[in-house]
């Protein structure tokens, strides 16, 4: 039997490593599956609830810190809550999972998207990195500023080598096997699973450039 416990599934890695794509499409299967969803994301939160915040290091924690305690009372009311920013510091990510645990009403989960600087700064979707290697950003996370990967993470996934859908699916499947989202009800879990996400990636595709 599924508990009807929330979660928080903690997305982190350079700019432009698909956090964002990632957390739509992981949202969308969850939602179809009768589960209320939020979506935490690093650039909206900065335009409200972190709205004056800068990147020096004080900053970016106090972000994330913000980001954590929203998503623990979401999770710990039953939601899934799906966050997307960068959250470069080990420390602090850790600290949010233990905050999480501490409560013991929800569980945290955690994914590193991880991809090649070639490859961003290849994609550079949002120009950032261009601007970055040109000295007219400071402190970029990746060029000029830290980004300490996670040690032990739930899933690491590889973005410079596999697809959006790919990689939703393994995350799904992940969710599925930790029971913390309710299984596929038809028989063949995998063709339906891979069948569900690649219409929501086409979906998704048509309304977002990237991120
Ligand atoms: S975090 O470090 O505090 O987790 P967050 O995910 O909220 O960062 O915001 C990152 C977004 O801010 C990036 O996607 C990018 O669009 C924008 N940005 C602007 N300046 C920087 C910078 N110096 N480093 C990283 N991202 C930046």
């Amino acid at each position: 039997m599924l508990s009807a416990r929330g979660f928080v599934l903690w997305f982190t890695g350079l700019p432009g490593s698909g956090k964002t794509t990632l957390a739509e499409i992981v949202a969308k299967v969850i939602r179809e599956r009768g589960m209320p969803v939020e979506i935490l994301d690093g650039d909206e939160i900065r335009t409200n609830l972190s709205k004056g915040l800068g990147f020096s290091r004080e900053d970016r924690d106090s972000n994330i810190r913000r980001i954590g305690y929203v998503a623990r009372l979401l999770a710990r009311n039953g939601v899934c809550a799906i966050t997307a920013a960068i959250s470069p510091y080990r420390e602090t990510r850790d600290e949010i999972r233990r905050s999480v645990y501490a409560e013991g009403r929800a569980d945290f989960v955690e994914v590193y998207l991880e991809c090649s600087l070639t490859a961003l700064i290849e994609r550079d979707v949002k120009g950032l990195y261009r601007k970055a290697l040109a000295g007219e950003i400071k402190n970029f996370t990746g060029i000029s500023d830290p980004y300490e990967p996670p040690v032990s993470p739930e899933a690491a996934i590889r973005t410079d080598t596999e697809k959006p859908g790919a990689s939703a699916a393994r995350i799904v499947t992940l969710l599925e096997s930790l029971r913390l989202i309710p299984a596929s009800s038809e028989s063949d879990h995998e063709s339906r699973r891979t069948r569900e996400v690649a219409a929501l990636v086409q979906d998704i595709s048509r309304t977002q450039a990237g991120g």
